[in-house]
C-alpha cells in the first residue's frame, strides 16, 4: 500500500508541477495513444506499479489542463491545494457518507458546511441541505423539496400519490434558464414542454415586469449567474413577489450566487437569501475537486418529505441523517473538500478568490475591447464573451486558440452569433496568465482576421 500511494503522490505532483509549462489542450499524439487502452479485458490482473505507469503514461498528456491556470471553458473552478489534499486523506478514508453510523464523521463535517454555506448565501440557521454531485443534482433535488411542497399546499401527497391525476403544478423558468435547470424538471416529471418560459432582457436576465398571474401550485426557477453572460434574475423584485402570491422559488446559483461572498460583487446576488431554494456548485466558483454540489432549502422538511428513507435497519433518527435529505444512499463524502475550501479561506480569502476571477474577466474584456474587438456582455461577473466579427471569423479563432495550447476558452452562441466564452473560475489564474491569454488570442486573431 505505501509504495503505490508513494508512486501515486509523486506522479500527481509531477503533473501539477508540469501543468504550467503543458499545452492547455492534450496533442493529438496524447489523444491517439488512448486507443492502447482499448485492450481485451485481461485474464490475469497486472501489478498495481505497472498500471499506475500505465495510467500516467497515457493519462497524464491526454488530460485537459483545466487544473492548470489557464483553462477558461465552460464554468471550470481549479482545486484549491487543500480541498486536493482533503479529497485524497478522504479517498483513504473511504467513508460512506450515508448515515451518522456509516460515517460520523461525514456528517459532522456536513453539519459544518451547512452552517458556514447557510451564513455565506444569507439561508435562516433552520435551513436544510444536501451535497450532491453538483449543480445538475442540487436543482433536482431541491425541486424535489418544491414539488412537495406545492403539492402539500393543495393536500395532494406526491411521494405516496405520484403525479397520476396530481393538481397541475406551474413552472416558470426564464428563457435563458441552464438546461441542466431543464433537465431537472424532466426527471421529475414535471415536462419540459409544459414549463412556461419567461422574458429576458440583453443580458438574458428574466425582465423584472415579466412575471405572469401566479395561481394554484407554481414553482419559479430563477437564475443566479447566467452561464453566458453571467447576469442575475432580480431577485428582489422577483422572490417577493412570486412567493406572495404562494409560488416557491428555488435559485440555480451553481457559480453565480458566490457572487454573495464578494462584497464588491454582492449587490448583483441580492435578494437571494429570501428564495426558498438553492442550488449551488462546489467544484466550479468554490475550487474544490469534481464532483461538488450542494442544495439549501429554506423549510428541510420538504427537503425530508421527498428524499427521506425508512427501512427496519435504519435508526428513527433525532439526528440529521444524510440519506433523508440527498437523492443517494451510499455516497462518498462531498463535505470534506467544501469544509477545507472554507476553513483554508475563510470570509476574506473567499472574498479574494471571488473578487480576482471577477477583475480578470475585466481585464481581458478591456484587452480585447481594445483591440477592437466586440465584447457581447456587461461583464460584471466572471464570464466574458467576445466576437471578433462574422461567425467564422470567431470560430476559426476559437479553435486556433484551442489550437495554440497558451490557453482554451470555448464557443458559444449568443443572441444567435458566435462568440468565444471565457470564463475566470480558478484560484489558479494570476494576473500574468490573463496577459499571457490576452497576446495568445490577439496573436491567434492577428493570423486570422480574414474572411
Ligand atoms: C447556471 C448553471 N446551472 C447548472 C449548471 C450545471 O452544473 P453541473 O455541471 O455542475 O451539474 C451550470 C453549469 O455550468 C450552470 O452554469
Amino acid at each position: 500500500m505505501d509504495d503505490i500511494l508513494q508512486d501515486a503522490a509523486v506522479r500527481a505532483l509531477a503533473y501539477l508541477d508540469g501543468l504550467d509549462r503543458r499545452d492547455v489542450a492534450p496533442s493529438t499524439k496524447a489523444l491517439a495513444a488512448l486507443s492502447e487502452l482499448a485492450a481485451p479485458f485481461p485474464q490475469q490482473g497486472e501489478a498495481a506499479d505497472d498500471i499506475l505507469a500505465k495510467l500516467d503514461r497515457l493519462g497524464s498528456p491526454a488530460t485537459i489542463a483545466s487544473a492548470g491556470p489557464r483553462y477558461f471553458g465552460f464554468v471550470t473552478g481549479g482545486s484549491l491545494p487543500v480541498a486536493l489534499a482533503a479529497n485524497w486523506l478522504a479517498g483513504a478514508w473511504d467513508q460512506n457518507a450515508f448515515s451518522t453510523t456509516s460515517s460520523p464523521l461525514g456528517a459532522a463535517l456536513e453539519m459544518n458546511c451547512l452552517e458556514w454555506l447557510r451564513d455565506i448565501f444569507g439561508f435562516p440557521d433552520a435551513a436544510g441541505g444536501a451535497f450532491v454531485t453538483g449543480a445538475t443534482m442540487a436543482n433536482f433535488t431541491a425541486l424535489a423539496a418544491a414539488r412537495h411542497a406545492v403539492l402539500a399546499q393543495v393536500g395532494w401527497n406526491v411521494e405516496r400519490d405520484g403525479l397520476f391525476g396530481a393538481p397541475p403544478i406551474t413552472v416558470l423558468i426564464g428563457d435563458e434558464g441552464h438546461a441542466a435547470m431543464l433537465k431537472a424538471v424532466r426527471m421529475l416529471g414535471l415536462g419540459e414542454g409544459r414549463v412556461q418560459r419567461l422574458a429576458v432582457d440583453g443580458q438574458g436576465a428574466i425582465r423584472a415586469d415579466a412575471l405572469p398571474l401566479i395561481k394554484g401550485p407554481t414553482i419559479l426557477c430563477l437564475q443566479a449567474g447566467n452561464v453566458n453572460s453571467g447576469a442575475f434574475d432580480p431577485a428582489v423584485e422577483l422572490i417577493p413577489a412570486a412567493q406572495d402570491a404562494g409560488a416557491w422559488v428555488h435559485v440555480d446559483g451553481a457559480f453565480g450566487i458566490w457572487a454573495k461572498a464578494a462584497p464588491e460583487r454582492a449587490a448583483l446576488a441580492a435578494g437571494y437569501e429570501l428564495a426558498d431554494s438553492l442550488a449551488v456548485d462546489g467544484h466550479k466558483w468554490l475550487n474544490v475537486p469534481y464532483d461538488s454540489g450542494v442544495t439549501l432549502v429554506r423549510d428541510p422538511g420538504s427537503l425530508h418529505a421527498a428524499m427521506s428513507i425508512s427501512a427496519a435497519y435504519l435508526p428513527d433518527a433525532d439526528t440529521r441523517e444524510p440519506y433523508d435529505y440527498t437523492p443517494e444512499c451510499s455516497r462518498r463524502m462531498r463535505a470534506v473538500e467544501i469544509w477545507a475550501a472554507l476553513a483554508s479561506l475563510g470570509r476574506v480569502g473567499l472574498a479574494e478568490l471571488i473578487e480576482t476571477c471577477c477583475r480578470h474577466a475585466t481585464m481581458i474584456a478591456e484587452g480585447l475591447a481594445a483591440a477592437g474587438f466586440e465584447i457581447l456582455n456587461d461583464v460584471r461577473l466572471n464570464q466574458v464573451m467576445v466576437s471578433f466579427g462574422g461567425d467564422s471569423v470567431t470560430e476559426r479563432i476559437i479553435a486556433g486558440v484551442q489550437a495554440d495550447g497558451t490557453a482554451w476558452c470555448g464557443g458559444t452562441v449568443w443572441h444567435g452569433r458566435a462568440a468565444m466564452r471565457i470564463s475566470f473560475s480558478s484560484h489558479a489564474t494570476k494576473d500574468a496568465d490573463v496577459a499571457k491569454t490576452l497576446a495568445a488570442i490577439l496573436r491567434v486573431a492577428g493570423s486570422n482576421s480574414g474572411g
